[in-house]
């Protein structure tokens, strides 16, 4: 199976790929998660691509679109794959059809701007291992502390109210029209994103399954 996770920032795309990436026994790509891992450690695609994220801004589409054709070449993606966070833009999605990759299915996490501010105010990250938490959806058991290896959470710095707002308005103008592209190729599912993030996932999986 092969497939795309599409949403605005804070949907829950990340939430629900690393479950579903379980449940279907596939790897999660999360463009973003390979961005940010190029930051922490200072490359020079880190530094390019900090500039723009910092700012709630996309990372240029040849930048995005050589790494994930690099990425998909990994043998653990010769069973299928999800991609979260990957196509984000037209050209992005055109070159995932010029590379021939077959795409099973296309799901839509839809969660209203007003939803998302929230979710992401409240997002902590670790800085060591990537674990993300919710101060209010999803506490870690020591505030600050992850649960997984012990390391500091703290908010990503395109979490700040002001770059939301422009991931937001970055979305609805770049990525959007992917819910069209997609539809006309027959490929989009809408999944309505729950208040419980279990209720999404019990959503997607029907979507993906069906
Ligand atoms: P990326 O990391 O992909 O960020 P994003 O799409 O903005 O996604 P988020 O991680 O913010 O949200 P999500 O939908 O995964 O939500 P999550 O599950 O974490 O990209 C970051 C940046 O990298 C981009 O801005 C861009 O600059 C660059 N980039 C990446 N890919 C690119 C590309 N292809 N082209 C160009 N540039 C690219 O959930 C959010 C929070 O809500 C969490 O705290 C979670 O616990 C909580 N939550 C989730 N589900 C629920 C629920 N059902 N109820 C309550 N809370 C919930």
């Amino acid at each position: 199976m092969n497939l795309i996770l599409l949403g605005a920032p804070g949907a829950g795309k990340g939430t629900q790929a690393e479950v579903i990436c379980k449940a279907l026994n596939i790897p999660a790509i999360s463009t973003g998660n390979i961005l940010r891992e190029a930051i922490k450690n200072q490359t020079p695609l880190g530094m390019e691509a900090k500039t723009y994220m910092d700012g709630g801004k996309l990372v240029p589409d040849e930048i995005v679109i050589n790494i994930l054709k690099e990425r998909l070449q990994a043998d653990d993606c010769k069973n299928g794959f999800i991609l979260d966070g990957f196509p984000r833009t037209v050209p992005q999605a055109e070159a995932l059809d010029q590379m021939n990759v077959r795409i099973d299915r296309v799901v839509d996490i839809e969660v209203a701007d007003e939803k998302i501010t929230a979710r992401l105010s409240g997002r902590r990250v670790c800085e060591s291992c990537g674990a993300s938490y919710h101060t209010q959806y999803k506490p870690s058991k020591v505030e600050g502390v992850c649960d997984a290896c012990g390391g500091k959470t703290v908010q990503r710095k395109d979490d700040h109210p002001d770059t939301v707002k422009e991931r937001l308005r970055v979305y609805h103008e770049q990525t959007e029209p992917l819910i069209d592209y997609y539809t006309k190729a027959g490929k989009l599912v809408v999944v309505e994103g729950q208040e419980e993030v279990a209720d999404t996932t019990a959503l997607t999986l029907k979507a993906v399954e069906a």
